[in-house]
């Protein structure tokens, strides 16, 4: 069995789910992807590095992620610092000659996300990011709906990616509120995902129109503390939006959203059919076709199960219900494949650069209240 060295840099929430992501691969799929080895995890948090190395398995810790980058011994290097270190951390790991396992958003810039997917081809390693509701069997699904046309053609897609998270205002400044670590607010840090699944399942947007706010615009400095800062981006943004296949798009996302709690939903309507779709109810995936007789009309739901690609790793029968975690837990068996046996995947770099390209546009077109047309560079995504 090949043995695959993991260097780990930023130990937070997505570090742990990461972690146990390579962990469950190898229970659900079995060690024909290779068996995970935890090598090295970096935090610049001494505490949270040593914890991790504890808690989670790792073989020693650090605080410099330098050493993880050109760590002989490492293959994979995994990227959970918050945003704004992707891009030095990826592209030191891939001109060390690295596969690259980076959270989403790939970068701040569209421009840096371009670079850091030119670099990946030249280096010829696996480069993935961390966009894991591509992996949801909901969405396979749902693109095999639109691919065997049974939908009809593709005309409109709306989606909002909500929570009520930040609603709080006694909740302190993190890196989310500042745009030199984030890049932006709401919109990269959960509109990305519904950009992620919109753009997967219809393809690259072409035009964006927008309309931003931040709702709360000072919070506690630090925690417990009476000084403010400022908040510099989004809570609430919306966008208008016109895809390639000439598909019209609202797309919205907040987190500051009362009662919201990880309401990424979407409808996709086509001249034959309609899919409706609720992260906060993973298991049903609401499907409505013209063809019923006109009597039997109405929306039905589907349950996931053994017919859904990926569901059938976690359980033989339909209903039993998969869940977040899962979704990585397919996503690390993705790219455990794509290391040690070359199988394809969708989330490479030059995916992420198209997310990036979009987020841009959209920050454009908030900053001018006007249409901007997304520079789409590299190929078509579906
Ligand atoms: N795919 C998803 O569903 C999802 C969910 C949450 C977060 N994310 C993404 O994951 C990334 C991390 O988010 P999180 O929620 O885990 O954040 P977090 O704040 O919980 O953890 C980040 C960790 O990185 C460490 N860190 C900061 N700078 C570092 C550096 N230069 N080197 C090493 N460690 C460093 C921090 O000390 C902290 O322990 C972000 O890019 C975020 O957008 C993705």
């Amino acid at each position: 069995m090949k043995e695959i060295r993991i260097g780990l840099v930023g130990a937070g929430w997505m570090g742990k789910a990461h972690t146990n992501s390579f962990v469950n691969a190898l229970l659900n799929f079995g060690p024909e992807s290779g068996k995970p080895v935890f090598e090295v995890v970096s935090d610049v948090s001494t505490e949270a590095a040593e914890q991790a190395c504890k808690q989670l398995g790792y073989s020693r810790w650090t605080t410099d992620w330098q050493e993880v980058v050109q760590d002989e011994k490492v293959d994979i290097v995994d990227i959970a610092t918050p945003n704004a270190f992707h891009y030095e951390v990826a592209k030191a790991a891939l001109e060390n000659g690295k596969h690259v396992y980076c959270e989403k958003p790939l970068t701040l810039s569209a421009e840096q996300s371009t670079e850091l997917a030119e670099l990946a081809k030249q280096k010829g390693v696996v480069n993935y990011v961390g966009y894991n509701n591509v992996m949801n069997p909901a969405n396979a699904y749902i693109k095999d709906l639109i691919e065997s046309g049974k939908l009809g053609q593709i005309i409109g897609f709306s989606g909002t990616y909500a929570q009520d998270s930040l609603l709080d205002p006694s909740l302190p400044i993190t890196w989310r509120h500042i745009n030199k670590y984030s890049g932006s607010g709401a919109l990269g840090d959960l509109g990305s995902h519904l950009l992620s699944v919109s753009q997967f399942l219809l393809g690259n947007i072409e035009s964006v129109n927008t309309l931003a706010k931040t709702v709360i615009k000072k919070r506690p400095a630090s925690p417990g503390s009476t000084e403010l800062a400022d908040v510099e981006n989004d809570d609430l943004i919306a966008i208008l939006a016109e895809y390639e296949n000439g598909a019209i798009g609202t797309i919205s996302s907040s987190r500051v959203a009362a009662g919201r709690k990880n309401y990424l939903t979407y409808e996709i309507q086509g001249t034959e059919g309609t899919v409706y779709y609720s992260l906060e109810r993973m298991n049903e995936v609401n499907v409505y076709f013209t063809s019923d007789d006109s009597a039997d009309r109405g929306f039905r739901t589907v349950f996931l199960g053994p017919d859904h690609k990926g569901y059938s790793a976690f359980y033989p029968a339909a209903g039993i219900a998969i869940g977040y975690n899962d979704m990585k837990v397919l996503e690390a068996n993705e790219l455990l494949s794509a290391v040690s046996k070359g199988t394809p995947y969708t989330c490479d770099f030059e995916f992420g650069a198209q997310i990036d390209q979009t987020v841009s546009a959209i920050l454009e077109s908030a900053a001018q209240k006007s249409w901007i047309t997304v520079k789409n560079k590299g190929g078509v995504i579906a």
